[in-house]
């Protein structure tokens, strides 16, 4: 059964608004600009619009109702002073085609933002003009095309992309016009570096790499790689979704790579946007700044200023970037400072560490070496039912599942990131209710393969669900 929708509970007549006559002034509508029939809309009280919203919210699952262990995501906790900050009028009312002597503020920010990052990453710039990591991944290939090319070496097409990578990877290159070629994960889940050296040559414009990897295992020949990847005239990209790992630690400019792209919803806890606002800078070495896209926050006699560069790879967002993210991880990285922000990657690392130790006796661990941010298993020891069972049972017990059949290596990939914020009690309850469910599959397994029994909705042919979703009251009407 589903909740009365808003429609449903449509009294004629029923107002959940006033307009203050004297208040509100009169404007004559020009009669072309009239409805010639009135709009089919709900007649509500307020008292009905507010639980009608509050019910749809509390269907939606957030970091902030419950653990969400959701692998490769980093769902962690956004604190609120971010919010509050990017909430104050001064910073939501500017308007990006106001003249930069108005916004120095603003421009500020970014110009400070980028220095941090720098320090970070050891990367000498950065753009704020992408709005998602794979957005960034593009910028940055675009960026590693047009070096090669402003060199005069035209016949560099090939970007390297290891079987374990993410599948934004693969799908920037294509984007970019470029050859995607595959190198091979070793049995440690690690890029085959022998078979790496079998794919290098003077055709090859670069490689992507993500360290930790996708399997949530440190790349520990990544200065080998980055020497091979640079004797052949290559660059490194590095899809830092996965910098919560090394965050404080490690910078990538050390590891040998040339340009970067952070999450900052991510790593630096803004929102993750759901398709909507969000964030991937990309960084570059110091001759690679004059190809970074258009326009760059620079200070030249004590005032900031958007510069464009001829060498520039052109726009590749509307304006300069998505402030108000911005605005929310410089809050966040000021607020941890130098000193605390190394304790964001030794959680994140402890903390999967310790999932991986208490789960390993009933979920199959592929790869035995300590994982870094993140922890895949294989399915269950026990094989009674599948990874797909074990994620809808979870949904009954409260908690978010992990994500589940990627990395592609495994059959039954269940991969867990529970982030630095958690604590010892929410990581102890969810292993214990993964044990329960590992035991549950043992003795009865028809109850995990009926799950989820408590939910607003049971099990969803999902394909159906994702490629004809319900998403129209009337449509809705029709299958019920
Ligand atoms: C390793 C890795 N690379 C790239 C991305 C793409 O980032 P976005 O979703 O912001 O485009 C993700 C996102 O989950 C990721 O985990």
């Amino acid at each position: 059964m589903y909740d009365r929708l808003i429609f449903e509970i449509s009294k004629q007549g029923r107002k959940g608004f006033t307009f203050s006559q004297d208040k509100t002034p009169e404007y004559k509508l020009d009669e072309s600009l009239k409805r010639e029939t009135s709009l089919n809309m709900p007649e509500v009280t307020e008292l009905d619009v507010v639980r009608h919203y509050t019910n749809l919210s509390q269907k939606n699952f957030g970091v902030d109702g419950g653990f969400y262990p959701l692998g490769s995501c980093t769902m962690k906790y956004n604190p609120k002073i971010n919010e509050e900050l990017a909430q104050l009028p001064h910073f939501t009312n500017i308007h990006p085609l106001q003249p930069e002597s108005t916004i120095q503020g603003a421009l500020e920010l970014y110009y400070n933002l980028e220095l941090l990052l720098n320090e970070i990453t050891g990367m000498s710039a950065f753009s704020f003009n992408p709005f998602a990591g794979a957005h960034g991944e593009l910028t940055g290939l675009m960026i590693i095309k047009a070096y090669h090319l402003n060199r005069g070496d035209y016949k560099r097409n090939k970007i390297i992309v290891p079987t374990s990578a993410h599948g934004t990877n693969p799908a920037s290159s294509s984007l970019c016009g470029m050859d995607t070629i595959t190198v091979a994960t070793n049995e440690a889940g690690l890029v085959d570096v022998a078979e790496l050296k079998k794919l290098l040559n003077d055709e090859v414009a670069g490689i992507m790499l993500t360290n930790p990897n996708t399997l949530g295992l440190f790349e520990k020949d990544i200065l080998e790689i980055s020497k091979l990847i640079h004797e052949v005239g290559g660059l490194l990209y590095y899809d830092g979704a996965n910098l919560n790992a090394l965050l404080g630690k490690v910078k990538p400019k050390d590891m040998g790579f040339d340009i970067i792209h952070l999450n900052l919803h991510k790593t630096f806890s803004t929102p993750h946007g759901g398709g909507g606002p969000g964030a991937g800078p990309v960084g570059v070495r110091e001759d690679l700044i004059s190809f970074l896209p258009n326009p760059h926050v620079v200070k030249k006699d004590g005032k900031f200023h958007l510069y464009e560069s001829p060498n520039a790879i052109g726009r590749i967002s509307g304006f300069y970037g998505n402030f108000l993210v911005c605005l929310r991880a410089y809050v966040y990285i000021l607020t941890l400072g130098k000193e605390n922000i190394k304790n964001v990657s030794n959680l994140a690392v402890l903390n999967a560490n310790y999932v991986k130790e208490s789960l390993k006796e009933y979920y199959k661990l592929p790869i035995e070496n300590n994982c870094m941010h993140e922890v895949v298993f294989n399915g269950l020891v026990n094989e009674k039912a599948t990874t797909l069972d074990v994620a809808k049972r979870l949904l009954d017990f409260g908690y978010h599942p992990p994500t589940i059949y990627f990395p592609l290596l495994f059959p039954q990939s269940l991969m867990i990131e529970p982030t630095e914020v958690e604590s010892k009690e929410t990581l102890d309850g969810f292993i214990n209710t993964l044990i329960k469910i590992a035991q549950e599959a043992e003795e009865n397994p028809e109850i995990l393969k009926n799950a989820p029994y408590h939910t607003p909705v049971r099990r969803l042919d999902e394909a159906l669900a994702a490629r004809k979703p319900i998403i129209k009251y009337q449509d809705l009407l029709n299958e019920i």
